[in-house]
């Protein structure tokens, strides 16, 4: 992969790096297509990274679809698709991680101890394997954008970090592989965390800043689920805000069932 990344980035054409554990939606193609309109060749990784999943997690049960996902790759226009295993990623012996004081420890780091660990850990050597020009992610998981960006910064990789619009459904539910997990009915109740966003939204909308009035306004939509966190942080350092300004996180995290979600907005 770093021989054949190197022979693309030959001449300077830019590469651009995708990064995703597969399942593929369309808010991956988006980050594809994204990537395609910026760079002269564009890579894609599929790896199911153990080190980012906690001990109860779902690792065992993440989505595969391995043949659709290459189809699709291909028919997006994907250069090169990266895939390793994990003894390929972690030979035993591999001793070195990647830990992000405090903001590592922030929002789905604090539910998920170590999560952030392992996402920077696989994701620098990504970056020093397929060492891009720009590299993709989706705004959908806002905390590990922040924490990404701040990986780079403070390691000075050589690559600029482009973050991409969330997609959804047109009911609202944001696209994530983990969706599939969820029975009719989850899939329903699974609305709940757009529609306490769009609730937020209006209000803000409506001249409302303060923090912990936006937050009570949202929270009866949350009811049905069992909600891990609605919060409103500072978009790159993921500390809390008590007044809501442009650019401010609110991020929500909610178990739908066994099923932990996901989703935020960036306040106008
Ligand atoms: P994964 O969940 O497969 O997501 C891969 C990329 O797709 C991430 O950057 C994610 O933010 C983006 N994405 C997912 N759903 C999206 C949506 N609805 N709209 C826009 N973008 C979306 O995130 C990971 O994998 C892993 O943590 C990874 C970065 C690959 C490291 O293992």
């Amino acid at each position: 992969m770093q021989h054949l990344c190197r022979s693309l980035r030959a001449d300077r054409a830019p590469l651009g790096l995708v990064p995703t554990m597969g399942a593929l939606h369309a808010g991956h193609l988006s980050l594809v297509r994204r990537a395609k309109s910026e760079c002269a060749s564009v890579a894609a990784t599929i790896f199911v990274n153990p080190l980012q999943f906690g001990p109860n997690e779902d690792l065992a049960k993440y989505p595969r679809t391995f043949d659709e996902d290459c189809r699709q790759l291909a028919a997006a226009g994907v250069d090169l698709l990266f895939a390793p295993t994990p003894a390929e990623m972690y030979p035993s012996g591999a001793a070195t991680t990647i830990s992000i004081i405090g903001i590592g420890d922030r929002l789905d780091g604090a539910s998920r101890p170590g999560h952030f660990t392992g996402v920077a850990t696989v994701v620098a050597k990504l970056f020093h394997i397929a060492a891009p020009h720009r590299a993709y992610f989706g705004q959908k998981d806002a905390a590990q954008l922040a924490v990404l960006r701040q990986m780079t910064r403070d390691l000075n990789f050589d690559l600029e970090i482009i973050g991409c619009p969330i997609v959804r459904d047109a009911d609202g539910l944001a696209l994530s592989s983990r969706n599939k997990y969820l029975s009719d009915s989850e899939r329903i109740e699974a609305l709940a965390l757009s529609r306490a966003l769009q609730r937020i939204e209006q209000a803000i909308a409506h001249g409302e800043r303060q923090s912990d009035r936006l937050i009570q306004q949202a929270l009866p939509e949350l009811t049905n689920v069992k909600l891990d966190y609605l919060a409103t942080v500072d978009a790159q350092t993921l500390l809390p805000v008590t007044t809501v300004e442009p650019g401010t996180l609110i991020a929500v995290a909610a178990w739908v069932g066994q099923t932990r979600l996901i989703d935020n907005l960036l306040a106008d």
